[in-house]
């Protein structure tokens, strides 16, 4: 305790100083922020800087004022400082070291002033300082008047309407409400019953202390509003001097007002088939619709859903006129309510082809098809045969016909007016006639023994029988108008010489083709054994080269040269000569290069002999 007096007096000694060198009035002086500004919830310092004489003997308070009387909340003497009870701070003020006021969970209501006094032993002084306090309020909820605003006749609503309301909640501090048409501001009204729009604005201030404002929109709307899309936007203040805007959804405004046309219409936008759906659109231009009325020939039609009218997979008995009646009993005497349209439907009948179903020729005569149809509009007739156009017209003429005339003939009908509308037929041309077979593929084996498999096709009607000589396994496959005869037999060197034969019969006669049967890649037989006893590499140079013994020469040099190599590195390694470790003289001994070589070798007719040149110790594998 001593030396803490001593202490203070050296530094009150050197106060002094400062303050008689600085400060030509001794006094009490307090300096604050002016104002202090923070969130709602959040901590905040409120400053107080006191300069004195003799600072240890001084008293410093803070207060707010409570209905024009003051009220302590805290202080401090001689390096102590106590919050008061029963404030409406108790328990969430403190005063600092540095003397500053700090408030915890800061709530709406402390926005106000507090003051900051310091009582020393030259007097006293006092400072104040403003807390404003900040919260951005909810999204603005906008309500509409659910019943919409009912404009006569003449187009005016007699008496302004409540259009709906906007509500924003939980603001400070309070905020301001904004209406808006589209994105154009709607001028600030306040009651003014005379104007065209205007707003009843409101503010409730909640236990919280804060603010939730509304505002109630009015207007004496005409007709021509009826397009009016409006929202509200709450605009408020947060710290720093920023302005914020939460903007509302949008609200569309719902005028009511009667028919003045009737509009009906076919939505389809293509020509109508049979088959198709059609879609009818009766509208008026009043708000609300009304209830609609369909009928078609005197008769009532049901089904629609409002004023949308569909009639499914239509046939030629559904065109005619529909009509439709808009029920709304607000419409002034010289509306027309009713309304008509007409409905086309296209038909295309379905083709009809003379002769029917089939038809069967010789070969050489002639055949006449016709093919005939109904539409409701202009329509073509097309012969198709596998996708080729034959004809453009409704008859096809086939003079003198071949085998290959016969098959499936379609007749195809289409109204180029109405996109999809098709209809088609088809007939079946039999074409009987002697066997024709095509021009044979000849067969191909690599040696002689070999199986060779060998197809015959030919045309024919009735289906003919086929005949191989020699003849082998057969079977018989269809395809269109031609029938494929597959014989799979053995190449003897009669095959090879003579060739196969294959006989196509019916009861109009026969076809007979001749099959060659030759090696692959040669076009004479080998000659002699010489080629087998060579070491195979040998065999294939040989092959290739058609005999160069210069080429020989070179690849058996080379060889040679190889096996050298081979053996020189053995030996090498074997010694240890070689400078690599002994994972590299594994890796050489065990190399892909020296397998190859020696599998080589192997094949060549003396494998005891190269093995021994080569000493090759067994493989460890
Ligand atoms: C509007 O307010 C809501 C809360 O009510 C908030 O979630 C949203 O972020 C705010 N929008 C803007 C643009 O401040
Ligand atoms: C809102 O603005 C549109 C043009 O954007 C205008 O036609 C309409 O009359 C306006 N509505 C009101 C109520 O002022
Ligand atoms: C009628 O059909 C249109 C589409 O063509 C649709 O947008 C509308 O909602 C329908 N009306 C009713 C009442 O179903
Ligand atoms: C020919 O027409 C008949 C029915 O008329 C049909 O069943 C058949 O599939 C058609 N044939 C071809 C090849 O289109």
């Amino acid at each position: 305790m001593e030396r803490t007096t001593t202490l203070g007096r050296f530094a009150c000694l050197c106060t002094l100083l400062l303050v008689s060198l600085q400060v030509s009035q001794a006094s009490v002086n307090v300096a604050v922020t002016p104002e202090v500004e923070v969130i709602k919830g959040m901590t905040v310092t409120l400053p107080c800087k006191v300069t004195a004489p003799e600072p240890n003997k001084l008293f410093v308070e803070w207060y707010i004022e409570i209905a024009a009387t003051r009220k302590r909340i805290a202080f401090s003497s001689g390096g102590t400082s106590r919050a008061e009870d029963g404030t409406p701070l108790t328990g969430r003020a403190t005063m600092g070291d540095d003397m500053s006021l700090i408030i915890s969970s800061v709530r709406a209501d402390d926005e106000r002033s507090f003051f900051c006094q310091a009582s020393g032993v030259v007097g006293s002084s006092e400072a104040k300082t403003q807390l404003k306090v900040f919260f951005a309020p909810e999204k603005p909820i906008i309500k509409s008047n659910d019943r919409g605003i009912l404009i006569d006749t003449e187009g005016d609503s007699p008496a302004p309407s409540e259009v709906g309301q906007c509500v924003s909640r939980n603001g400070h501090p309070q905020p301001r409400i904004i209406w808006y048409n589209n994105s154009v501001p709607l001028p600030e009204v306040q009651k003014d019953t005379n104007e065209k729009t205007f707003m009843l604005p409101s503010v409730q201030k909640e236990p919280s202390g804060l603010f939730t404002v509304t505002s109630t929109l009015f207007m004496r709307p005409t007709k021509a509003d009826k397009n009016t899309v409006l929202h509200c936007t709450v605009e408020y203040r947060m710290p720093n001097g920023k302005i914020l805007q939460n903007n509302s959804d949008t609200l569309k405004l719902n005028l009511l007002y009667p028919t003045e046309h009737v509009t009906f219409s076919v939505v389809n936008t293509e020509p109508i088939k049979e088959g198709d759906d059609v879609m009818l659109k009766c509208e008026t231009d009043g708000n609300p619709q009304p209830e609609f009325d369909f009928s078609k020939d005197g008769e009532s039609l049901t089904g629609a859903i409002g004023g949308n009218l569909t009639v499914r997979k239509v046939t030629r008995a559904d065109a005619g006129q529909y009509n439709c009646e808009a029920l709304d009993f607000d419409a002034g005497p010289d509306v027309k309510l009713t309304q008509s349209v007409d409905v086309t439907v296209h038909y295309l009948d379905p083709v009809m082809i003379e002769p029917q179903q089939s038809v069967q020729v010789k070969t050489g005569e002639a055949v006449e098809m016709q093919c005939k149809t109904k539409s409701s509009d202009d329509y073509t007739l097309q012969w198709k045969k596998d996708s080729k156009v034959l004809s453009q017209a409704g008859s096809l003429q086939l003079e003198s016909v071949t085998l290959a005339d016969a098959g499936v003939y379609h007749c195809v009908g289409m109204v180029p007016s109405v996109p999809g509308l098709t209809k088609e037929a088809n007939i079946t041309v039999v074409v009987s006639g002697k066997p024709e077979i095509e021009t044979p593929a000849n067969g191909e084996v690599v040696k002689e023994g070999d199986m060779v498999s060998l197809t015959c096709s030919a045309m024919g009607y009735p289906a003919p029988q086929f005949t191989w000589k020699p003849s082998g396994e057969q079977s018989v496959t269809f395809e269109g108008n031609k029938i494929h005869s597959r014989v799979t037999l053995k190449a003897t060197a009669e095959v090879l010489k003579d060739g196969v034969t294959c006989e196509a019969a019916n009861e109009h006669g026969a076809d007979l083709q001749k099959f060659q049967v030759n090696l692959k890649g040669q076009n004479h037989p080998p000659n002699n054994n010489d080629v087998d006893r060579g070491i195979p590499v040998f065999k294939t140079a040989d092959k290739q080269q058609g005999g160069s013994s210069g080429v020989v020469i070179a690849v058996v040099v080379c060889v040679l040269l190889l096996l050298l190599l081979v053996a020189a590195l053995y030996f090498l390694n074997k010694k240890g000569k070689l400078p690599c470790g002994k994972k590299d003289k594994k890796e050489v001994g065990s190399s892909d290069v020296n397998n190859d070589i020696v599998v080589e070798m192997k094949s060549s007719e003396k494998p005891n002999e190269e093995a021994g040149l080569l000493n090759k110790p067994p493989p460890e594998q």
